[in-house]
């Protein structure tokens, strides 16, 4: 259909305060962080509950009407992107924080919230919302489930799903599903609120959720260690995980070619060691007895230095040496300004095999490459690596993207990896799902959305390809 004219049956059903006409919106609500392309938007709906949403959907449902959820537009998948003749449907207007329960350890919002907002929400409770990633400021809870987000503190707390108790709901024909729960433990038949998390708006929209808090920590130590091989790195991930009264809350790791560059090219940032290394940790620990985890906490330090495990250290004085440290890590903020064509892939491999499938994969760039940059870092204790591939477009060959793609993918196949370890599938990578997902799982995967949307209504084209075999 005639996208103004269907933008004009939009306002005429829902009403002009749900509807954004496309010729309103310039170039706002297109495509995401990923730097892949996106097209208008027929129009954006805004709603402001959950009938609204079920509203919207169903009409667009009845009129076979493509709709793609939108949160902050924060993804690196290209799963917000639009692709041309869709309605956006944004959350922006359901920020709601319904209820903190302290006695429950819960907190329930609606999906259009900030994360950060929620952060806050819980710090002024006394209570801890633990999931965090560099793009905290702008991205929604919707966005993170729809995500399965993970992040800095994975390794403590786990990824978002781990996050949830209970969720709310619109599929494809506008039935509402509300789970909203605040139990633990909850067998009741299929487990539909994890099959939504991560499912990338392509079986649902996802408009409210009960979320899990933690007890907020009362101790934070910070180190900054510099190490001499990958055996070392993983030696020190454990000790400190058998170590430490809170276990390790952050263990993210950077690589010369990561930390050089960041250094080099982004003003403000502080070097914590005047010492090179081949490997460098950032390594957190919350707890709940300030002098005792300082203690233990330098302890295990100290004792990895002197066994070598460790060549250097600089540990965390005072709250801003930590930020100076975690600056060094969220760095990746800035790489779209400084390499606007950059290749950038969340892969992930077993912890053992990580380092040498690492070694292997910018070896093997530089090698087909030669004056490609590589720069690599991540979230080493959960298996999950970012590579990012540069060159200069002056000096790219055509069809670079697609054959640093296919490399890197091949590569992570080759080591029973993961071609998303918690950026997700979206447009980028759909063509290589099947790389680290067998023939079952995929046939699995396709069953699923066609049992819930048989006519492709939500965000088609992402995760799996649009029209279905
Ligand atoms: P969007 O980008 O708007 O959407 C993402 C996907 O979710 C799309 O498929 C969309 O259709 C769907 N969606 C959005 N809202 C809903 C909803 N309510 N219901 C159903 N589907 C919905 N990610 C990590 O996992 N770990 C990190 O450490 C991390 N760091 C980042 C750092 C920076 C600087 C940036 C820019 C991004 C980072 N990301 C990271 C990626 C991104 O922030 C996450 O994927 C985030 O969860 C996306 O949230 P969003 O609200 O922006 O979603
Ligand atoms: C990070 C994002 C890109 O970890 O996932 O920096
Ligand atoms: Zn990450």
């Amino acid at each position: 259909m005639d996208s103004p004219v269907f933008a004009y049956q939009l306002i005429e059903a829902l009403g002009e305060d749900m509807v954004i006409a496309q010729s309103e919106l310039g170039t706002r609500r297109v495509r995401d962080w990923s730097g892949t392309p996106g097209a208008e938007p027929v129009a954006v709906l805004r709603p402001r509950t959950t009938q609204d949403v079920a509203r919207a959907i169903a009409f667009c449902h009845a009129h076979g009407q493509a709709v793609v959820p939108q949160g902050g537009l924060t993804g690196l998948a290209g799963g917000a992107n639009l692709h041309g003749g869709e309605v956006a449907l944004s959350l922006e207007r359901m920020t709601a924080i319904e209820e903190i329960d302290v006695i429950s350890g819960t907190i329930t919002v609606q999906a259009g919230v900030l994360l950060q907002t929620v952060q806050e929400a819980a710090d002024e409770a006394g209570m801890m919302f633990p999931l965090d990633l560099g793009a905290r400021g702008s991205c929604t809870i919707g966005g993170n489930l729809a995500t399965n987000a993970g992040g800095n503190r994975v390794i403590k707390y786990g990824m978002a799903r781990e996050q949830v108790l209970g969720i709310e709901a619109v599929l494809a024909d506008g039935t509402v599903v509300c789970d909203l729960h605040k139990m633990v433990k909850n067998n009741s038949g299929y487990d539909l609120k994890n099959l939504l998390i991560g499912s990338e708006g392509t079986l649902g929209v996802i408009t409210r959720a009960v979320l899990r808090l933690a007890p907020r920590p009362s101790s934070v130590s910070t180190a900054w260690c510099g190490l001499p091989d990958f055996d070392a790195v993983t030696r020190l991930l454990h000790f400190a995980q058998s170590q430490l009264p809170g276990g390790v809350s952050a263990f993210e790791v950077m690589w010369p070619s990561y930390y050089d560059y960041v250094l080099d090219h982004i003003a403000g940032l502080r070097a914590p060691l005047d010492s090179r290394h081949a490997y460098y940790v950032l390594i957190e620990s919350v707890g709940s007895n300030a002098q005792r985890d300082a203690e233990e906490f330098e302890a295990m330090l100290g004792e990895m230095l002197e066994e070598g495990v460790v060549e250097n250290a600089a540990l965390a004085r005072s709250s801003s040496d930590a930020k100076a440290f975690w600056a060094v890590r969220d760095a990746p903020a800035e790489f779209p300004i400084l390499m606007p064509d950059l290749i950038a892939f969340d892969v992930s491999f077993s912890i053992a095999d990580i380092g040498e499938a690492a070694r292997q994969c910018e070896t093997m760039l530089h090698e087909r490459w030669p004056a490609i940059q590589t720069l690599v870092y991540g979230h080493l204790g959960d298996g999950n690596l970012h590579v990012i591939a540069h060159l200069d477009a002056r000096e790219a060959p055509p069809n670079l993207h697609e054959a640093v793609d296919a490399a890197v993918y091949e590569l992570t196949r080759d080591w029973n990896g993961a071609v998303s370890a918690e950026h997700g599938i979206g447009g980028k990578k759909r063509a290589y799902l099947g790389h680290t997902r067998d023939a079952g799982a995929m046939h699995a995967m396709r069953a699923i959305k066609h049992a819930l949307d048989p006519t492709n209504v939500l965000n088609p084209g992402k995760v799996l390809e649009r029209s279905l075999p």
